[in-house]
């Protein structure tokens, strides 16, 4: 049992992908794909979630905070975070953002999502207590360029489609698989 008591909270990573599994480009993302922000949205509002500080700055500032969910944001560089807004909070390490999510959790057994970026991730999946162990990927059929990329799932994950091949208003197409771990 840990010292939190025996309900745990899942950790889950959330993100989209080109096939090859670029995530960004010079700060932002090279795709727009509504559909996708919407399922995002849905999928991370109530819920803690914890984010890189360039993820934080990719947001235009008039959407962030990210609304109806504690903002938790890493850095070494609090200052640069306008952490007096409602909902936002800064922490020096992952493990640092992992415990005040579980402390802004409203059930200790609810979900937490790591939204990005690369270190995010990686801290997340290597986490030696509660690593992540569901990610929601979605893959935009682009062949773009960038300089982020998507971490890499192993063979311990199983994969399920969530939403097949769908064309996004927007013009490319994207679907939506889940992967899990126990
Ligand atoms: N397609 C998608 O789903 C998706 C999702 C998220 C992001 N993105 C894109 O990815 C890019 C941003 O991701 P990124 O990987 O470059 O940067 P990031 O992880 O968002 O931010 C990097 C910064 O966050 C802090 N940081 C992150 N992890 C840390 C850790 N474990 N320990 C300590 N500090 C940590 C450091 O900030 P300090 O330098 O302040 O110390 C680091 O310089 C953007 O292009 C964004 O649009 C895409």
């Amino acid at each position: 049992m840990s010292a939190k008591g025996s309900a745990r909270p899942t950790v889950g990573g959330i993100w989209a992908q080109s096939p090859e599994g670029v995530i960004g480009k010079d700060g932002t993302i090279p795709w727009h794909v509504p559909e996708d922000l919407r399922f995002f949205s849905i999928t991370t509002t109530g819920n803690p979630v914890i984010m890189g500080r360039r993820t934080w700055e990719s947001f235009p500032p008039k959407f962030r905070p990210l609304p109806a969910r504690p903002n938790i944001v890493v850095t070494s560089h609090p200052e640069t975070v306008a952490s007096d807004q409602n909902n936002v909070w800064t922490a020096a390490s992952y493990a640092e953002a992992l415990d005040l999510a579980q402390s802004l959790l409203k059930q200790p057994d609810g979900d937490i999502w790591a939204i990005g970026g690369t270190r995010i991730w990686a801290d997340a999946l290597a986490h030696p207590e509660l690593p992540l162990r569901r990610a929601y990927v979605t893959t935009v059929d682009l062949p773009v360029e960038g300089d982020t990329v998507a971490p890499e799932l192993d063979e311990s994950w199983s994969h399920r489609e969530l939403a097949d091949w769908a064309e996004s208003s927007k013009g490319p197409r994207f679907r939506v698989d889940e992967y899990t771990r126990t």
